[in-house]
């Protein structure tokens, strides 16, 4: 495999931010612990904040800043992906303050403004302000009312200072409440103030679908249900629900991956051509697609929805127990954590060609990967001994992970025969070829926010269509008990249901 490279300089990578404090509510949470802590700290190893950026974590428990610093210096020796080097660290680590409140307490955010306008003086940070809130969704109008109400949010489009807020997923709980959320946050915030996060956008792999379809010509016209056989999506997982019983016993699977994850990624494999980089330029576009898949009827989501929960079973050799056996979940759930679902996007481009997705935890393997699968070539000049057409069908899979990276399948000549045929991948594999580690998905989508770059979260609308999409698949599972072929052992892919979905349309889903 050829090695080469990353030809660009760092400095034409990545633009500068503006210098900012970055408050982190939830700062004892287990988020800022495994991913916002161990991201901000490569992003200083990486040189990619300003001398002038401070972050402040802000928490109901009683700490200083110095056991702050400690327990934020465990974590990051514990998650950060890139070896820890013990003056960096150290430096980081003076740049990490704490702020104890609680976050239901006005006079809480009038002493926050003074310990954020020091902060400013010391460190020239010039007032701007990102909230990074990591907290249950329920409180976020409670925060974001309290800034608003302390003057913590500016949002004046002349203010040369800036105020943002990231928030974390879920964006509500079905279509009704994401607009009553919508709605209220748009009360104290621009739309572009509001960097909704759904990581999997801050993948590189997944940035790379819109490079790959479109800065690759070759593929474009090819790009369409003329050639398209299908296209499947696959987000399995290996873990089950870990210590969220209380979190999934509401969500499940639909709200937890396919609203957003995948609904994401489906987006990018079948929208349009952008206009422009510009954030809303390629966000209308996603947006369009969402807006035009087939809305599910009673009978579709009869037809064309799986849903299954896991029973006990073995993952890597390791005995598991059900889901219904898990920490804080219902002896009777019906819950659901794999789904599968046909979807069909009704455009000129795709019109009539399915789209399957599947996501689902306890699955033999972890992996994300995206399959579009050609149509078969039916002619019949190379057929085996007993006549049979012998080369399969094209491919192009993007592996998003892990193994990241591109591979294209085509039939090959097997040496010394002269009909008969052998597919072969010709593989592009990011380590082989970039050589160097692969950056987090929240290193990326902080680094952004701190730029203004909203490109990689998603828009208020792109969430919406997303839930109405789903809302009545929602409605009718949590009213209809599991039956007994809706579950799955768990390290199996899935129900059997879910095979029958494709082998219906003699089809089959792609080995991962
Ligand atoms: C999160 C879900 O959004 O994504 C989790 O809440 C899931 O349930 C996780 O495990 C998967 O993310 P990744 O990056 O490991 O694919």
């Amino acid at each position: 495999m050829l090695n080469v490279k990353n030809p660009l300089k760092d400095e034409d990578l990545l633009a500068s931010p503006e210098p900012c404090i970055l408050v982190i509510y939830g700062a004892s949470g287990d988020l800022t612990h495994k991913k916002l802590m161990p991201a901000i700290y490569n992003l200083s190893v990486d040189g990619q904040l300003q001398p002038n950026f401070v972050c402040v974590g802000f928490a109901r428990r009683d700490k200083t800043n110095e056991s702050f610093r400690e327990e934020m210096k465990l974590c990051i020796e514990k998650f950060s992906r890139s070896d820890v080097h013990e003056y960096e660290l150290a430096l980081f680590l003076e740049r990490l303050f704490y702020y104890n409140g609680d976050f239901q307490d006005s006079n809480a955010y009038s002493e926050l403004d003074v310990y954020l306008k020091n902060l400013d003086a010391q460190f020239g940070t010039k007032g701007n302000r990102i909230f990074y809130l990591s907290v249950q969704p329920s409180s976020y109008l409670t925060i974001i009312e309290n800034l608003t109400l302390h003057n913590l949010i500016y949002n004046k489009e002349d203010d040369r200072r800036f105020s943002r807020v990231i928030i974390e997923k879920p964006f509500g709980k079905d279509y009704d409440s994401a607009v009553y959320l919508k709605n209220q946050l748009l009360k104290s915030l621009r739309e572009d103030q509001i960097y909704r996060i759904d990581h999997y956008l801050g993948k590189e792999t997944v940035q790379n679908i819109l490079i790959f379809r479109f800065s690759n010509p070759i593929f474009e016209n090819i790009w369409n249900n003329n050639c398209i056989d299908n296209i499947q999506i696959t987000v399995a997982e290996t873990i089950g629900i870990e210590e969220r019983g209380n979190f999934y016993e509401k969500a499940g699977l639909l709200r937890d991956i396919i609203q957003n994850h995948l609904m994401q990624l489906l987006s990018l494999i079948t929208m349009e051509q952008p206009t422009s980089l510009d954030p809303n330029a390629i966000r209308d576009e996603k947006v369009k697609i969402l807006e035009s898949i087939l809305p599910y009827n009673e009978e579709m989501i009869d037809k064309w929805t799986r849903r299954g929960q896991y029973k006990d079973g073995f993952i890597e050799g390791e005995s598991v127990c059900g889901y219904r056996d898990e920490n804080n979940v219902s002896s009777t759930s019906n819950v659901e954590t794999f789904a599968a679902m046909r979807i069909e996007i009704n455009n000129s481009r795709w019109h009539g060609m399915p789209i399957y997705i599947r996501a689902g935890k306890r699955l033999p393997k972890r992996c994300t990967e995206i399959a579009v699968t050609f149509k078969h070539n039916k002619n019949n000049l190379f057929t085996n001994k007993k006549g049979k057409n012998c080369n399969e069908p094209n491919s192009i899979i993007f592996r998003i992970q892990p193994n990241e990276g591109i591979s294209i399948k085509f039939n090959s000549k097997t040496p010394r025969s002269s009909k008969i045929l052998t597919p072969v991948n010709m593989d592009f594999q990011y380590d082989n070829y970039f050589g160097k580690e692969i950056p987090e998905a929240y290193e990326r989508l902080i680094y952004d926010a701190m730029l203004g770059d909203t490109t990689l979260f998603a828009r208020a609308d792109e969430s919406l269509y997303s839930w109405k999409l789903i809302t009545p698949i929602l409605n009718k599972w949590a009213f209809t008990t599991l039956k007994e072929n809706e579950f799955y052992r768990a390290g199996t892919w899935g129900t059997k249901e879910s095979d029958l979905l494709l082998e219906n349309e003699s089809r089959q889903w792609k080995r991962v």
